[in-house]
Parts: structure tokens; C-alpha cells; sequence
């Protein structure tokens, strides 16, 4: 497993991370076995949200965690807040957050977070209620750390203007299909193609030079969880390059997309979000590929993109 030493933050962590937003597709000895494998292959981070699947998630997760065997220590357990699509709303009040941690380490069955993540932005939020949740959340010893996703440039600077601790991670999606976090750059002032459109505000960037790591959420899928590309008969071209490559380095096509990610100089994590010990195991492959500067935009072009 590729690891990383996060600034700011945790050290020696994966720089694949199991995300748990299909977990209650599991039961619980399903779930233990998949936390196994995900251990087995160097994986020692794990992705929740309170929103996924209205907390159940976090409750197969916890529920599943003792039959590991593995220790709370050796492993990062993240998760995310403000996301409420049950009442239509994102909140970011001081209550919400606090009591949305409290909610996460019960089903959790935890007694602290390793990191929080604001899910998507409020647009209402009051900076000062952040940091106030912020600071009685890492006093409590409830969170250790703290970032964000999907979140853009200005509302970072707003928040850490007010926030005390570092925010530590952005969570964003990028695939080869979702390449909008990179496209604007590439293609910057060309009329002829939408993809010049700055739609995050350098966002990228914004991050690399505050020291905020990106988590690549979807990294395998089409739009917004339209399946996955790989294998997909819409992307022939893309996936004849990442057969090539595969068998180049001897891993899966899967394990090729996520190397196309963890290759950017960013050294972003990527999110699984696969159920299926076979799958992540091919997905981490990754770990063995170091794709060459001509392969990475090769993938790129495949994936229906073209030299401006
Ligand atoms: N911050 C945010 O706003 C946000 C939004 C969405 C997701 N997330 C995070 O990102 C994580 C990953 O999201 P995701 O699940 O959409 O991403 P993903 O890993 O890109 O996609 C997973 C899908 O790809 C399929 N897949 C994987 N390997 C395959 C293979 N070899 N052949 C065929 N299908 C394959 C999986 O099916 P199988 O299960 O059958 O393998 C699953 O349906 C989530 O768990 C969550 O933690 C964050």
C-alpha cells in the first residue's frame, strides 16, 4: 500500500481509503470481512458520513468492527456532518455538528472521531458557531482533527479565519470521467470547449498551496453514481488504455484508474466505495503502479478529452 503522511494531521495512513457510504448493503459478519481484507491490504482508513443511509453505515461499521479483531488505534475512522437530505437542508450550526458527532460515536461505537469533515456546504453558516463547535469538540477529545468536502477556496478562507485547527482534508470528486477539478486548467481561456470553466475557483490548487489533502470520492464512476467505467461499452477507448496498462503492470484496469489519481503530484487518497473483497483487492493494485507523465495523460485523452 502506497502510505502518506498527512500535514497537519495523521502520519502513515493509506493512501486508498475503504469508503463506507454502501456498507449497510452488508451484514454485519459480511461488513467484519470487508474491514479484514480492506486491513489484509494496507488499508487504515475508513470513510462515513452520518447521511449514509440515515446513520446505518456507522452502525454496521461499529457493529462490525469488535469481530476484527483489529485495534481502534491502528485505524482512522473519519466522518462527516451537515448533510440532512432526510429534512432537505445542510446545516452547519453549532448544535447540528455537536450533535452529529455524539450520533456517530454511539453508532460508531467509538469515543472519538480521527477526523470530521464538514460534508457540503450551509450555505447559512456562521464561522464563529464552527469554531465554537470546533474547539469544544477537540477539548472533549471527541475529534482529533478536522476538513471538509466539497467545499470551495473563499468558504475555506472564511472558516479559517475563525476555526482554530487546521483543516486538514477537502474531499472532492474525481474520477477519469469527473476530471472537472483538473479540466479548467488545462484548458484555461479556450472558448471552444465548457471544460475551461473554472467551476471551483482553482480549487486544486487552492488546496495544494494550504497544505489540504484531497480525498477522491466516486473514483470509479460515471457522473453522479451512474455505475462504474470500468468495463462500461460508452468507454472503449479508456478502457483498451487501461487494459494495456494493466497488463503492463500485471494489476486490473480498476487498479489503473486509482493509480491515474494517486500519480497527480497532489499525493491525493482515493475513496473505494466497493462492498465486494474481490474488487478491492484488484482496486489495490494500485499500490503497484507508478504510471509514467506520457500514461497519465494518455488515460486523460481516453476518457474523452483532447489536447487544447
Ligand atoms: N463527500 C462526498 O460528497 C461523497 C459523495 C459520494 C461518495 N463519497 C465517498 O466516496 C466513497 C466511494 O464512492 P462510490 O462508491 O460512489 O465510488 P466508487 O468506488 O468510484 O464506485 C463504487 C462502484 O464501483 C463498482 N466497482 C468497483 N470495482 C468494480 C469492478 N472491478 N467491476 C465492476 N464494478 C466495480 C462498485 O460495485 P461493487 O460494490 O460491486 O464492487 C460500486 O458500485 C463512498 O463510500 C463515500 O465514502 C463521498
Amino acid at each position: 500500500m502506497k502510505m502518506l503522511n498527512v500535514i497537519n494531521g495523521p502520519q502513515n495512513v493509506s493512501r486508498i481509503i475503504l469508503g463506507c457510504m454502501r456498507m449497510p448493503a452488508l451484514n454485519v459478519q459480511q461488513a467484519a470481512e470487508m474491514i479484514s481484507t480492506a486491513a489484509e491490504l494496507g488499508i487504515n482508513f475508513f470513510d462515513h458520513a452520518t447521511c449514509y443511509s440515515d446513520g446505518e453505515a456507522e452502525t454496521r461499521f461499529g457493529d462490525a468492527f469488535p469481530l476484527t479483531g483489529l485495534k481502534r488505534e491502528d485505524v482512522v475512522i473519519q466522518s462527516k456532518c451537515g448533510l440532512h437530505f432526510d429534512r432537505r437542508e445542510f446545516d452547519w450550526s453549532k448544535e447540528d455538528i455537536l450533535a452529529s458527532v455524539d450520533g456517530s460515536l454511539e453508532r460508531l461505537k467509538t469515543d472519538h472521531l480521527d477526523v470530521l469533515l464538514l460534508h457540503r456546504p450551509d450555505v447559512l453558516y456562521d464561522p464563529c458557531e464552527v469554531a465554537e463547535a470546533f474547539d469544544k469538540l477537540y477539548r472533549e477529545g471527541k475529534v482529533i482533527h478536522f476538513g471538509v468536502s466539497n467545499v470551495p477556496p473563499m468558504q475555506i478562507e472564511l472558516l479559517k479565519r475563525y476555526v482554530a485547527q487546521p483543516l486538514i482534508f477537502n474531499q472532492l470528486q474525481l474520477s477519469l470521467d469527473q476530471s472537472q477539478l483538473i479540466d479548467a486548467a488545462l484548458y484555461v481561456n479556450n472558448l471552444t470547449t465548457e471544460r475551461s470553466v473554472d467551476r471551483d475557483n482553482g480549487l486544486l490548487d487552492y488546496c495544494r498551496l494550504h497544505d489540504i489533502t484531497i480525498q477522491a470520492w466516486s473514483p470509479l464512476q460515471i457522473g453522479m453514481f451512474k455505475g462504474c467505467f470500468v468495463d462500461h461499452p460508452d468507454f472503449p477507448e479508456l478502457n483498451a488504455v487501461l487494459a494495456r496498462l494493466g497488463e503492463k503492470y500485471g494489476v486490473s484496469k480498476t487498479a489503473v484508474a486509482i493509480a491515474w489519481i494517486l500519480r497527480h503530484p497532489a499525493k491525493m487518497q482515493a475513496i473505494a466505495g466497493t462492498m465486494d473483497p474481490g474488487h478491492l483487492r484488484n482496486i489495490c493494485g494500485a499500490a503497484k503502479v507508478e504510471l509514467t507523465h506520457h500514461e497519465w495523460y494518455e488515460l486523460y485523452l481516453a476518457s474523452g478529452k483532447f489536447l487544447p
